[in-house]
């Protein structure tokens, strides 16, 4: 098979974008490597989920309290391991982990960023083969360089991010990043085991009909948030539906297909869990720049989710996120009395 030389790999792709800009260090460019390098091998293994003895329980609770799968632990390692040996990175934040961890080495010390990661995103998914994914945050550290990181560090609020991005385990495997100069979107060739760009610069469409949402917590939302789920399932052409419901219960996989073609995620609060299920740092914060790169809105019902400024590693959110017009219609209901 002949390889397209039309099409950028990944890191083609970021030492393109590096040389755009003659002071920088290429540190973001050989951060985006390793963590590419982490995906392919997480996908490796989340191929042959159903064969091997990885797949299931290991039997443990994170700290968040839910049942840990061991591909939840395989891709933590994986990723904390390529992290740890790079050159750009001081320590991480993963959802797996109760702590941050200062990698605290010569090079790690001297290293510009921070990364937070959920490795395994929708990990329920795992035992009946769909679509799961990986989401991280890159920051630029507060502390001082030459020193090992702090906690300050990790407890930025989402606006500082430097990079935010995903990997979806999908039909094709993809790797999609964001910077403040736009998001782009590579697809894994497994013919010569590269992510190459097959979304450039993606922009999210202003409106869209999919609205996802856990249909199951409805009597549980707030009667604002009742009240908007039923307008959109009142949508007609003139009021520029009918919208769909789809709900995978990935939110990488979910968001996803947002992006793409326009429409609204939520995981509003309950009356169980009033601030709902997922994670500022890991999973709300890096969306929310995604899609705010794209052109979408993010906000957790009162406060856009980027101006949060995180008390805690582990906090949750509700996370309200999609394209910009929906988002205002959605806002629209959140303000009534
Ligand atoms: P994780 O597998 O990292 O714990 O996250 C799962 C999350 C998210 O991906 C998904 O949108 C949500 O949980 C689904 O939750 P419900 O089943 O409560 O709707
Ligand atoms: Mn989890
Ligand atoms: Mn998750
Ligand atoms: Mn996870």
């Amino acid at each position: 098979m002949t390889v397209n030389r039309r099409i950028l790999t990944l890191d083609e792709f970021t030492l393109q974008q590096l040389r755009q800009f003659p002071t920088a260090t290429g540190e973001l460019s050989s951060l985006l490597r390793d963590i590419g390098l982490a995906a392919k091998r997480v996908n490796v293994e989340v191929n042959k989920a159903g064969l091997v003895d990885i797949l299931g329980d290991a039997g443990t609770i994170n700290v968040q309290g839910e049942d840990v799968k061991k591909l939840d632990i395989y891709a933590n390692n994986q990723f904390m391991g390529v992290l740890q040996h790079g050159i750009s990175c001081a320590g991480i934040g993963s959802e797996e982990l109760d702590d941050f961890v200062v990698f605290d080495d010569e090079v790690s010390n001297q290293s510009k960023y921070v990364v937070m990661f959920d490795p395994l995103d929708g990990s329920g998914n795992i035992d009946v083969n769909v679509s799961i994914g990986t989401i991280f945050s890159v920051y630029r550290r507060v502390s001082e360089r030459g020193k090992p990181c702090v906690k300050e560090d990790f407890l930025q609020p989402g606006n500082r991010q430097v990079a935010a991005g995903y990997v979806i385990y999908g039909s094709s495997t993809m790797f999609v990043y964001a910077t403040r100069r736009g998001v782009n979107g590579f697809t894994l060739d497994p013919s010569i085991g590269e992510f190459c760009l097959s979304h450039p610069d993606i922009k999210c469409p202003p409106s869209g009909k999919f609205y996802s949402v856990n249909h199951g917590n409805f009597f549980q939302y707030d009667i604002n948030v009742r009240k908007y789920i039923d307008g959109c399932q009142r949508k007609t052409k003139e009021t520029g539906g009918p919208y769909t419901q789809r709900y995978i219960g990935s939110m990488v996989a979910d968001v996803h297909r947002n992006l793409i073609k326009g429409g609204i995620f939520m995981y509003p609060g309950t009356t169980d869990k009033p601030k709902g299920k997922l994670r500022l740092l890991y999973e709300a914060n890096p969306f929310a720049f995604i899609l705010e790169v794209a052109g979408g809105k993010a906000t957790n019902g009162k406060e856009r989710i980027l101006d949060i400024q995180p008390t805690e590693l582990h906090q949750r959110t509700p996370l309200f996120i999609g394209s910009s017009e929906m988002m205002a219609e959605l806002e629209s209901y959140l303000n009534q009395e």
